[in-house]
């Protein structure tokens, strides 16, 4: 890994084993992408990769005789007004109206290691040898404004990540308007953009389309979170690329609020990516001497198809994102009672359904919502967290006590952004939500955003929270957040500050996540939002892991893990085996596949086992003993490989192969059975060609070579699928090396 700067040509090259990054500085003081792929050799001169001729209507931006015109450069942080007629990365208003700006090459920096970006959440290096900084400083003179495009090249992993920074010097105020994280761009249009979207229990479906001329976007403006309906996250994928084989960019933002994430083809065929915070909404006012940061965009290229950048985002988010002393721990068993009873429970039943969860093997229980304020539905209580003793009698110090006793560990759900009209917390501070006075104020579950925007409302809940924390023994907690934002307003803002509310809301959601890790570092986070509605990289730095979707059916899973697969480590990903018929859909589905499903992921059970038959009682024990068997590998050691895509066809597949490749767990589903169905080979991934391995099924072993079982596959027995249900069967390999 290395970053050049070449001084005759002004060219900065990044790169290491397997990227390079080319950037140029213009005539004009600009900075120009020159290339954005695979490796190639350095060399002083790539200026002849830079393309220009005169053209009928175009604005040339350096005095004659030059050509130079940004309407057909590839930019590295274009902005508006100088003749670049496409979406620039950055918009400012200044006092006298204008949005014209131009930043240009003052100097730069380039260093080992990678900075924090505090108070924002980024990757990490834990030694300066895992990566290499550049930081370019740019300068408006008339603004009096700078800017600094920071690109850091790591040594693992063909990864970039980029942010921007703003630090405004002049005396006139100026007022950002769009500030994205990166911007790239590449010389073709060849090419077919995936992104993650969907709703609400059908998060994170794979979306494939072609790049067609003009604006192709996803985004998220709900101001709590990325939301259900878009990840932030875009791939660029050629259009023969598969799982396997073909290159793939993938960009990803380290943030939680809103986003866009957007594709610009031109007329000339060249395409443009940009992301970072939607401009919807936002403006960020800037006084002299006051800066402002963008969140942080992880780009990742793979020559080897989108399973290859696949696991580099989850190499890398799982080592140099996550954080603390769950990073590198496979993941405690845990049963959650909230499909088992939802706000119907006391003591005695959750004593009642943890002693059953012990004797199965479970190792945590998690008490959800419903235990504090007057909570016995969704209508009230949220923002009243001390506990319901007409519930919980001997408080959650007691019950988490005696949890403790029978020898589990106890979680907590909370929701700390929210609250009910119908609490103490509102009838206290009415002014604490966001909305604007005098207009009506839209509800959702019944329930209002509190203004994390301020602080004094994040340090009372911190308060608040942290009191119920200390004064049990609580060993995770469920971080839930059940609605979006809307009549975005803080009464505790200025008309000039409005616009920053909603990034400043996320900033809060920030601050109270960082004071409780530092708290309770013991403490496993689970991020969660009506599900999957804030599955995100920032969550991951502070919350390891995030409940997948409020859809716990086995067969839905199949989509939903197998999309969120594109970017999330499966250790990141809450999966749960849940009764059926399944609360969600009304579908039965067989207990093994819904434990084979729930393997995938950091395992556990959202049910009351008193209700289960001896004999499924028994198969829970089972699943319980093979998840600890295996978490490790699953979670922590293994590389993911998707097989068969559930977005494809009746049958999904996935697998995880251990680092040295002598183990290896398959997963095989399907959804409709067959009748008199056509024989299915299901060719494996990742495994060694030359070594033996016993495949075991069930009772059934046979053995055969990784080259066997990768280009031959394994032959799928339709009777033993038959046996397992039919419908929604799934069967579960396990290889290992043979002595
Ligand atoms: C939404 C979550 O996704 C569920 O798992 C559960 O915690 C409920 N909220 C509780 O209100």
């Amino acid at each position: 890994m290395k970053i050049t700067f070449h001084e005759q040509t002004k060219v900065f090259h990044l790169f290491n084993d397997e990227i390079s990054y080319i950037i140029r500085i213009m005539e004009n003081g600009q900075l120009e992408n020159l290339y954005y792929g695979k490796k190639i050799a350095d060399r002083e001169d790539f200026t002849h990769l830079h393309e220009e001729m005169q053209r009928a209507l175009m604005a040339v931006c350096v005095p004659e005789p030059g050509v130079l015109s940004m309407q057909y450069t590839k930019q590295e942080y274009p902005v508006y007004g100088t003749g670049d007629y496409r979406s620039p990365a950055f918009t400012v208003k200044q006092e006298n109206g204008s949005q014209v700006v131009n930043f240009t090459y003052v100097s730069h920096e380039i260093y080992k290691g990678k900075k924090a970006l505090t108070p924002l959440p980024a990757v990490y290096v834990e030694r300066e040898e895992e990566a290499c900084t550049l930081e370019v400083l740019l300068h408006d003179d008339v603004m009096d404004t700078d800017l600094t495009l920071s690109y850091t090249i790591f040594e693992a992993y063909p990864v970039i990540t980029r942010n921007a920074k703003i630090t405004h010097k002049g005396t006139e105020k100026i007022t950002l308007e769009r500030a994205m994280s990166l911007s790239v761009e590449f010389q073709d249009m060849d090419f077919e953009m995936v992104h993650l979207s969907g709703a609400w229990a059908r998060e994170r479906y794979v979306k494939e389309r072609k790049l067609e001329m003009g604006i192709q976007s996803i985004q998220g403006i709900n101001g709590t979170g990325c939301g259900a309906e878009h990840n932030p996250f875009l791939a660029l994928k050629r259009p023969h690329t598969t799982e396997n084989q073909g290159e793939v960019y993938g960009f990803s933002l380290v943030y939680s609020g809103n986003f866009l994430a957007q594709t610009e083809v031109s007329t000339f065929d060249m395409t443009r990516v940009m992301m970072g915070i939607h401009p919807e909404g936002f403006s960020w006012e800037l006084a002299q001497g006051e800066s402002f940061q963008t969140p942080e965009g992880v780009m990742v290229y793979s020559d080897a198809g989108l399973n290859k950048m696949s696991q580099v985002y989850h190499r890398l988010y799982r080592k140099n994102l996550m954080r603390g002393k769950w990073r590198d721990q496979p993941r405690p068993i845990l049963l959650n009672n909230w499909e088992a009873t939802y706000f119907d429970f006391n003591e005695e039943k959750i004593l009642n359904i943890a002693a059953k969860a012990k004797e199965a093997g479970v190792e945590l229980f998690v008490l959800d919502d419903g235990w504090f304020g007057v909570r016995n539905d969704d209508y009230s209580g949220l923002g009243d967290w001390f506990v319901n003793l007409n519930k919980l009698p001997h408080g959650i110090s007691g019950l988490s006590q005696k949890i403790e006793e029978m020898g589990l560990k106890f979680g907590l759900w909370v929701e700390l952004e929210m609250v009910n009209k119908d609490s103490d917390l509102y009838r206290e501070h009415p002014d604490w939500i966001i909305g604007v006075p005098g207009r009506f104020e839209s509800h959702g579950r019944h329930q209002h955003v509190l203004d994390f925007s301020r602080k004094e409302v994040v340090d009372y809940i911190y308060e608040m929270i942290s009191k119920v924390i200390r004064e049990s023994s609580i060993s995770y907690i469920k971080w839930d957040m059940n609605r979006y934002m809307t009549e975005p307003y803080s009464r505790g803002a200025s008309s000039s500050e409005q616009g920053k509310v909603m990034h400043k809301y996320i900033l809060g959601v920030y601050d109270l996540y960082t004071r409780l890790t530092q708290e309770f570092p013991e403490i496993l986070f689970e991020s969660c939002s009506s599900g999957g509605a804030r599955f995100d990289p920032a969550m991951l730095f502070f919350a390891p892991q995030t409940w997948t979707s409020d859809d716990t059916d086995a067969g839905e899973r199949a989509k939903i893990q197998y999309g969120t697969s594109y970017v999330y480590p499966l250790v990141s990903m809450g999966s749960h085996v849940s009764a059926v018929p399944n609360h969600q859909l009304l579908r039965t589905t067989p207990l093994s596949t819904r434990g084979n499903m729930a393997y995938f992921g950091t395992f556990g059970y959202e049910l009351d086992l008193n209700l289960l038959s001896e004999e499924e009682m028994e198969e829970v024990k089972q699943q319980i003993a093979f998840m600890k068997e295996y978490r490790n590998l699953i979670q922590v050691e293994g590389d993911f490989y998707r097989i068969l895509s559930p977005f494809e066809g009746n049958e999904t597949a996935w697998m995880v192969v251990s680092q040295d490749k002598e183990q290896a767990i398959v997963g095989f589903y399907q959804r409709l059975n067959k009748i008199n169905g056509s024989w299915l080979r299901l060719k494996l991934q990742g495994l060694d060609k030359q070594v033996l391995y016993d495949v075991k099924c069930g009772e059934k072993v046979y053995q055969a070579y990784g080259d066997e079982l990768m280009y031959v596959g394994i032959p799928i027995d339709r009777e033993v699928l038959n046996q397992k249900g039919g419908d929604f069967a799934s069967l579960l390999y396990v290889l290992q090396k043979a002595d």
